[in-house]
């Protein structure tokens, strides 16, 4: 029988503990799940692709059906090159439906042949975004079991290095 492939695509700036949620979620239903991290020239991140890469691979290590990888262009055209029939994403809650709704039909109509699965996180997980787990750091507040231990360490080193950096 021909294997599934998913690839769940994001920003991953950082990675929280709702995607991990999801990727294991993923991880048991396909064959194969690849944690697709965004190349994107054009916002202003926390995190630098490979370093985003590394924090997805630590995170999985160990995990043989679970691969991190980047892409860049269409997801639709990724999703081709990886023979993957399968778009993981998130829905936490309704204000997320919408544009998950618009990507999926536009991704659908890219590419019928490719499928949107959405998954919801655990409840704990429901309101963590990646945004508002930096502006927390930033601010001084703790998201202690929102993030893997790793990104929690890395969120840290992060904020003391601009605070080092201004002083
Ligand atoms: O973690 P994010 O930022 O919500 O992920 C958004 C992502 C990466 C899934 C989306 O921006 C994307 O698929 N970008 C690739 C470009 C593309 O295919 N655009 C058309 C999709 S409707």
């Amino acid at each position: 029988m021909e294997k599934v492939v998913a690839i769940y695509p994001g920003s991953f700036d950082p990675l929280t503990n709702g995607h991990v949620d999801i990727i294991r979620r993923g991880a048991r239903l396909f064959d194969r799940i690849i944690i697709a991290v965004l190349i994107n020239l054009e916002k202003a991140p926390l995190f630098t692709v490979p370093e985003r890469v590394e924090i997805a691979r630590e995170a999985f290590i160990g995990n043989a059906n679970v691969e991190v990888d980047t892409f860049d262009g269409l997801l639709v055209d990724y999703a081709r090159k990886r023979r993957a029939g399968v778009i993981v994403r998130g829905l936490r809650a309704v204000s997320d439906f919408e544009f998950e709704m618009q990507m999926a039909l536009m991704n659908r109509k890219l590419n019928p042949e490719v499928e949107t699965v959405f998954m919801m996180p655990a409840e704990p997980y429901t309101y963590v975004s990646s945004r508002l787990v930096k502006e927390v750091v930033a601010l001084g507040g703790s998201v202690t079991k929102l993030v893997p231990e790793l990104v929690e360490a890395r969120l840290r080193d992060k904020k003391h290095a601009r605070e080092t950096l201004r002083a």
